[in-house]
Formats: C-alpha cells, structure tokens, sequence
C-alpha cells in the first residue's frame, strides 16, 4: 500500500482543462477553511471526444499526482472522467493506497437533486459526447427514480470555445442554439436542463436565454460543493486528515501564465499557477 508522510493534506480538484473551477469556486464559498489543489490537464484537454481507455488512464494519473502531493480526497470536477473513470478507480487503483483515500465524482451530487426539481419529469441533458454515450446520467438517475425520462444531447463544441475564451462570441450562440433546439427537439416536455459538464456554466447566460419559458437550468457546482461538505460532516476521520489554511494551488500540464490568465477569469480573481509534469 502506498502511503504518504506529507502533513499538508488539501483536497484535490481535478478536470480536464478550466471547467473544474467552476466547482472549485462554489468549494470556497462552502468550506473557505479548507486547503485545495486544482489539477487542470490543459494539455491535453478535451476529454469529451476521447474513448474509455484514454480518459481512464488520463484520470488515474492526474489523480495518484494528486495523491502524492499529499490529498487524501480527490474530486472529478469533470462529468466526463466522473463518466468514465471514476468506478474503475474506486474499484481497482484506490486498492494500491491507504483507505484513507478516495476520490468522488460529480453525476451522483447532481443526480440527487433533479428529482427534485422536475415536476414533468422529464430531464434533459448536455454534456460532452463521452458523458452522454457513456449513459450515466440516465442509468444513475432511473436507479433511484425509475419514473424520470432522460433525454441527452452531446455538445463537442461548448468545451473548445470555453477553453479559447469564445464564450462570449457569436459563434458561441450559434452552437447554444443548435444544441438547445436538438435537444428539445427530441423532448419537448422536459422542464429541467442539466449542465452535465463543468465548462458549461460559463455558457449559462446564453443557453438560459434560448431555454423554453419555464425550463429551469441546472448547474452543478452549488450541489457538489454542499455534497462534499455533507461528506466531510459523515467522514470525520477523513475531515481530519484536511489540511485547513484557506490555501490553494493551481496546477496545469499546460503553460502556466496561459492557465493563470484564463483561470482568473473564471474565478473573477488572480492566481498564480505552476506547470507539472505527471511522470
Ligand atoms: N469539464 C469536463 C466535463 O465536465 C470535460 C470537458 C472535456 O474535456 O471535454 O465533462
């Protein structure tokens, strides 16, 4: 079993490229004690088109990084490693560590909460294609409420024009529309829409616009963050290894002036980031 001696323990955050802070942010606001480390694979971003296979063993070694930096708890700030990754690794690779270590993902938070806001209950989906053909959302969602019918779009458009900062552009309304009108298209009763990606809120303005009267949106940051701060409340031991001096660390595979710019807009403040290699 592999242990580590580090005192600091943050709490990892990883996703493929910036979308991750979008939950990263609604974590500060909810645990602002809490030390973090955020992980971006700018590098090699997006995950959203490549196969099982890639973004499993991409997200397994973004994660056991994190764990030698010290997190004992990792989040998939990422619908699409949280898709295609996520059970593998608690299943297989987190044997290799302590118990103490775990790593979370984002679709059940997310799950929980639109049953309760649906009252047609019909839900609609957006996310990238791996997220939609990997069929979580609906396989998670109808093993606790059977009754829900959930119909999905892939957007592979809305990562890369999130990740080259055109998401204020007209390009970027033209692709809002066209995914906005395929999914209603398909179902015109659903009255709850899901972000199931976490790049997408920086879209959120734009997709709401073009949202049927009534159609309630869904990010997920605010949920995730409250679930984890639920968890950390039913897991004391694992609280207690958390290191906690409102400190955090921003990590890319990428150049890290490039992240730290487009990071500060996404977290409306400046940081400073610094360039890893994982091997
Ligand atoms: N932000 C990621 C998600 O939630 C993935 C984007 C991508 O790399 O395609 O799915």
């Amino acid at each position: 079993m592999v242990e580590n001696h580090l005192s600091s323990a943050p709490i990892g955050v990883f996703d493929s490229g910036y979308g991750g802070l979008t939950i990263l942010n609604e974590m500060k606001k909810k645990l602002p004690e809490y030390d973090f480390i955020y992980l971006g694979d700018n590098a090699r971003t997006p995950y959203g088109t490549r196969s099982f296979d890639v973004v499993y063993e991409y997200t397994l070694q973004c994660v056991e990084y994190l764990f030698r930096q010290g997190c004992r708890l990792v989040i998939l700030a990422c619908n699409t490693a949280s898709a295609k990754a996520l059970r593998s690794i608690q299943q297989i690779d987190l044997k290799k560590w302590t118990p103490e270590h775990r790593v979370l993902g984002v679709i059940r938070p997310t799950v929980e909460v639109v049953a309760d806001l649906t009252q047609s209950r019909h839900v609609g989906l957006l996310g990238t294609i791996g997220t939609v053909q990997s069929q979580s959302y609906p396989l998670e969602i109808n093993k606790l409420y059977p009754d829900i019918v959930v119909t999905a779009t892939a957007c592979p458009m809305w990562v890369p024009l999130i990740e080259n900062q055109e998401y204020n552009s007209l390009g970027a309304d033209y692709f809002v529309q066209k995914y906005v009108d395929e999914l209603f298209s398909k179902d015109d009763k659903i009255d709850t829409v899901i972000l199931g990606c976490t790049h997408y809120p920086l879209l959120a303005d734009k997709i709401s616009k073009v949202l049927p009267k009534g159609v309630m949106l869904v990010s997920q940051g605010e949920y995730v963050a409250e679930s984890l701060k639920k968890y950390l409340m039913r897991h004391t031991e694992l609280d207690a290894y958390c290191s906690k001096n409102a400190k955090i660390r921003y990590l890319t595979t990428e150049n890290e002036e490039r992240f730290a710019q487009s990071a500060s807009i996404f977290l409306q403040e400046k940081v400073r980031a610094e360039r890893i290699l994982l091997k």
